[in-house]
């Protein structure tokens, strides 16, 4: 009668090691993305994954909100709050600033953008269907669910 009690905890611990490991496939053992955020800053583009800005620029991006990129995208107190401590805690820790030290206010500017996306041909960015490098979700089919795998993305022709 041991026997099913042994493979149980067996079972159990397998389950761990696949939880584990499969946080660490994905390179991302952050918390689920906050419920306000995703809300809020997920409605009129993709939900940007916040570990892509440092601190100083989401507290760049959040002082600007009522005049941000040409749109009025203030928040009620209450989640401005709860937004900026979320942004805040996972923010990335690479400073994400400008030549002249001033914090960027877009990933898709940062270096680490660049980089990434240097085998993206030019005229990719500017096709009908994707409009602007600022648009992940055109390229990255899950990115509306936070998920940015090689293996979802599909550059519209
Ligand atoms: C009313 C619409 C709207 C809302 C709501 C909104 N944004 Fe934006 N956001 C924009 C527009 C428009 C752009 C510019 C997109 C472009 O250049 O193609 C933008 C761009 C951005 C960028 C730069 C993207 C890049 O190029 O890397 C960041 C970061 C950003 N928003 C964060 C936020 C955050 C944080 C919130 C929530 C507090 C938010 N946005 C809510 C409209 C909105
Ligand atoms: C025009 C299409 C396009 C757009 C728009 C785009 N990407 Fe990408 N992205 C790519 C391609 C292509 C790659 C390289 C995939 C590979 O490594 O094979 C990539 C790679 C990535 C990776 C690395 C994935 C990995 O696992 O190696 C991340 C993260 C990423 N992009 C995030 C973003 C974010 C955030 C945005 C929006 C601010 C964005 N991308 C906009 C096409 C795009």
């Amino acid at each position: 009668m041991s026997i099913p009690t042994r493979s149980f905890v067996l079972a159990g611990f397998a389950g761990i090691l696949l939880v584990s490991s499969g946080l660490q496939a994905s390179g991302n053992a952050a918390a689920p993305p906050d419920p306000a955020y995703v809300q809020e800053c997920g409605s009129c583009h993709a939900a940007y994954p916040p570990r892509r800005l440092s601190g100083a620029s989401w507290q760049a991006v959040l002082a600007g909100l009522d005049k941000h990129f040409s749109v009025d995208a203030s928040l009620d107190p209450k989640i401005f709050t709860e937004i900026s401590a979320y942004l805040n805690s996972q923010a990335g820790r690479q400073e994400t600033a400008s030549a002249d030290g001033r914090p960027l206010l877009r990933i898709t500017e940062t270096r680490w953008f660049r980089h990434e996306h240097d085998e993206v041909p030019e005229a990719a960015w500017k096709r009908p269907a994707v409009k602007s490098p600022s648009n992940c979700g055109a390229c990255h089919t899950a990115a509306d669910q936070g998920r940015y795998s090689e293996h979802g993305v599909r550059i519209p022709q």
